[in-house]
C-alpha cells in the first residue's frame, strides 16, 4: 500500500478499510460496533452515524484522490460492509480542501496502458455499486469535485455541498475524456447543453453555480460540517419506510433507462411491493391514532 493510503485524518471513532476482512464476511455488524478490524489502514475511513454507513477517503494529502486501493477499497465496501441495518450510504472526503481530486495523477504517471484500462473497469466495477445500490447513496461534497471526484459525486442519488466547493470535469485538458460515467451521467442530471459546456469546455463551477443548474441538490451553512448537515438532511430516509425507499428509489433509477409507457408499468410493479407490506398498514394506522409510525420494514 502507498504511504499517501495511510492518511493521517482519520476522524475520532472511524475505522479504515483497505482489503477486504478475513472474517464476518457479509454479516451485518451491529451499528454500535466498528465494522472492521481496525488496525487495518487503508484510504477509506468507515463510521456507521444515525443508520447511515458514512465511508470518507482519507488521502487528505492527494486531495482524497482515486488511487488502485481506494478503488479496490470502495468495492470491499459493498462487497462486505454494507449491511441490512444501513438505511443510506454517504461518501464524503477528509480535510476540507477537496471532496476527492478525481484520478490519483501521481500513480496515474508509472501504469502501463493496461494498468489505466484495468482502473477504468474499477471505476465500472468497485465504485458503480454507487449507482444501484439498494438504498440512497449521498455525496457529502467537502471541496472540490474534480474529474473522477466529481463522477463519484454524480453516481450518487443525492449531492449535498460546502459552499466553498468547486465543480469541474477537467479531463479533456489533460488529453482524455470523463470515463468513469461522466458524459453519461452528467446530461442526464444537468441537461444535454450544460453537459457539453462542462465537459468540452472543462468549466469550474461554485457550489452556487452548481446549485443553480442543479447539478447539487443544497449547500450547507458555512459554519455547518456538510457532512453533519447531510446526516440531518436525510433523516426522512434514515427514519422512514425502509420497503417504501427501496421501491421508489428503484422506480426513479428506472427512469433514467425506460420509455414512459415502461416506465409507468416499472413504477406499478415497485408500488406493488410496498401494498402488501406491514410498515403501509403500519402508516395507516398511525395516522388514524395520531401517532408518529414505526417502520419495521416488513
Ligand atoms: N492526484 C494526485 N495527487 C494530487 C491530485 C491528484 N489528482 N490532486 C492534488 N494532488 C496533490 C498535489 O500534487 C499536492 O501534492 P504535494 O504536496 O506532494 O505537491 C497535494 O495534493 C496538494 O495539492 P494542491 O494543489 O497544493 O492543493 P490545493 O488544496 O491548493 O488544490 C485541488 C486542490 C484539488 C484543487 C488541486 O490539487 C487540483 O486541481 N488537483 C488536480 C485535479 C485534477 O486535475 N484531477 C484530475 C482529473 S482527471
Amino acid at each position: 500500500m502507498q504511504g499517501s493510503d495511510r492518511g493521517k485524518n482519520q476522524a475520532p471513532g472511524s475505522i479504515r478499510l483497505g482489503i477486504a476482512p478475513q472474517n464476518g464476511v457479509g454479516q451485518a455488524p451491529p451499528s454500535s460496533r466498528r465494522v472492521h478490524d481496525p488496525s487495518t489502514e487503508g484510504p477509506l475511513g468507515l463510521r456507521r452515524v444515525n443508520g447511515a454507513l458514512v465511508v470518507s477517503i482519507e488521502r487528505e494529502d492527494r486531495r482524497n484522490a482515486l488511487s488502485v486501493a481506494t478503488l479496490e477499497a470502495f468495492g470491499n465496501v459493498f462487497r462486505h460492509h454494507l449491511s441490512a441495518e444501513d438505511r443510506a450510504v454517504i461518501i464524503t472526503g477528509s480535510g476540507a480542501r477537496a471532496f476527492c481530486a478525481g484520478a490519483d495523477l501521481k500513480e496515474r504517471r508509472d501504469m502501463t496502458l493496461d494498468d489505466v484500462r484495468a482502473q477504468l473497469v474499477r471505476y465500472r466495477t468497485d465504485l458503480a455499486w454507487l449507482s444501484t445500490c439498494p438504498v440512497p447513496t449521498i455525496a457529502a461534497i467537502n471541496g472540490a469535485a474534480l474529474g473522477g471526484g466529481l463522477e463519484l459525486a454524480l453516481l450518487c442519488d443525492l449531492r449535498v455541498a460546502a459552499p466553498h466547493a468547486s465543480f469541474a470535469l477537467p479531463e479533456t485538458s489533460l488529453g482524455i475524456i470523463p470515463a468513469a460515467g461522466g458524459t453519461q451521467y452528467l446530461p442526464r442530471i444537468v441537461g444535454a447543453a450544460k453537459a457539453r459546456e462542462l465537459v468540452l469546455l472543462g468549466t469550474r463551477l461554485s457550489a452556487a453555480e452548481a446549485l443553480r443548474i442543479g447539478l447539487i441538490h443544497r449547500i450547507c451553512e458555512a459554519e455547518v460540517s456538510v457532512l453533519d448537515d447531510a446526516l440531518a438532511w436525510v433523516a426522512p430516509i434514515t427514519g422512514g419506510a425502509p420497503l417504501a425507499q427501496h421501491a421508489a428509489l428503484r422506480a426513479l433509477r428506472a427512469a433514467d433507462r425506460l420509455d414512459i409507457d415502461a416506465g409507468l408499468e416499472f413504477e406499478l410493479s415497485c408500488y406493488e411491493e410496498c401494498l402488501t407490506s406491514e410498515d403501509r398498514v403500519e402508516a395507516l394506522n398511525a395516522f388514524a391514532e395520531k401517532r408518529e409510525p414505526v417502520f419495521k420494514g416488513r
